[in-house]
């Protein structure tokens, strides 16, 4: 019973089988084949606009590959400290960007808000050649403490980017499990929020390896086709990335996914906020989950085999998939319960 990621199981099997669907036949090679177009039309129509979509493999890659996009190599990204970006990506954003500076702004339960971007890009040195100048904002939805940003939180940030000339980015590795949780529209989380940018993600959420890189202003995308090939994304068999994505929207399997993630990560965050000794470091509102537990509680826990990541402190990071049994999240929360009833008894 693992829960130490969305990451740690397998690849749904509705994806599996449109593999072996695409393996039959030729197709046209590097991204000119049908189902890439047809990825590409079904966007259309989920995002409500005309966009476009490059299929890449890793959410490093579709995060990095975007950001270069957004900024020359002289710029700073705005992000959140515990960012994707910022923390778990080796570098590849100033790796792809030339050396863009990543500038972190922080705030509560892994978001930042529009007033301190706004009073960061007031001393950001704007025109002053000794600077670094601001040139994009980066949001992840799900942010990485489990966390959502609301629709006005979006698009209060987006206002202060755009006002202040920065394009922006959403790292959405988890956006199916956002979008569900807010019960809204794709185009109301994205582009109508001012999202110009986002790293569609869907490894996370059933496929086995596939994220597209959506640009809802598709100038900004007129050098990106250059930018992927060069950086090794461009997959000659590219229909096997598209027919993962291809799969993950048909019958919005996407969405049915993330529900089930959200719903089993809600039955341990309900289950453990009842237990003495138990508290939330974040809300869970997606399908992370961040309790703090009393350390025999914790001990108890791995002794008893269930994976998880010790996050900092007594907190740790339960996360649950499209594809978690109902049955490991429940016996999680009695083991739980276990251990505090044994811990009140001592
Ligand atoms: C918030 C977030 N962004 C992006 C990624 C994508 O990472 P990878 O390059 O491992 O696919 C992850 C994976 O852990 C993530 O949690």
């Amino acid at each position: 019973m693992n829960f130490k990621s969305d990451n740690v199981t397998g690849a749904a099997p509705e994806i599996l089988a449109a593999l072996t669907r695409a393996n039959t036949g030729t197709l046209p090679s590097y991204g000119e084949d049908e189902i890439t177009k047809r990825v590409g039309e079904k966007l259309k129509d989920i995002f409500e606009t005309d966009l476009a979509a490059f299929p890449v493999a890793t959410g490093s890659a579709a995060n990095s590959l975007a950001l270069a996009e957004l900024t020359p190599p002289w710029g700073a990204v705005y992000c959140h400290p515990l960012s994707h970006i910022h923390t778990d990506e080796c570098g590849a954003p100033e790796f792809f960007t030339h050396g863009a500076k990543l500038a972190p702004i922080d705030g509560p339960a892994g978001k930042f808000s529009a007033g301190t971007l706004a009073a960061t890009l007031k001393g950001a040195g704007t025109g002053v050649v000794h600077h670094v100048q601001p040139a994009a904002v980066s949001v992840s939805q799900v942010t990485e403490a489990g966390t959502i940003y609301s629709l006005d939180e979006l698009k209060a940030i987006a206002a202060v980017a755009h006002g202040a000339g920065l394009a922006v980015h959403m790292d959405g590795a988890r956006f199916a499990n956002a979008l569900v949780a807010l019960g809204c529209r794709p185009a109301d989380m994205t582009w109508r929020a001012g999202i110009d940018v986002l790293s569609f993600g869907a490894t996370k959420n059933g496929a086995l390896a596939a994220e597209a890189v959506i640009f809802f202003d598709k100038k900004r995308a007129a050098n990106f086709a250059f930018r992927r090939k060069r950086g090794g994304h461009l997959f000659s068999k590219m229909r096997f990335l598209s027919a993962q994505l291809d799969a993950y929207l048909d019958g919005d399997l996407w969405l049915k996914n993330a529900r089930h993630a959200n719903a089993m990560a809600a039955i341990l965050a309900d289950g453990l906020a009842r237990l003495p000794g138990v508290g939330m470091t974040y809300p869970a509102q997606a399908n992370e989950v961040f309790p703090s537990l009393p350390e025999p509680m914790i001990r108890g826990l791995e002794a008893a085999g269930f994976g998880f990541y010790r996050w900092s402190g007594q907190t740790v990071r339960l996360v649950t998939a499209y594809n978690t049994a109902e049955a490991d999240a429940r016996a999680f929360v009695a083991k739980a319960a276990e251990l505090a009833r044994a811990a009140a008894a001592d």
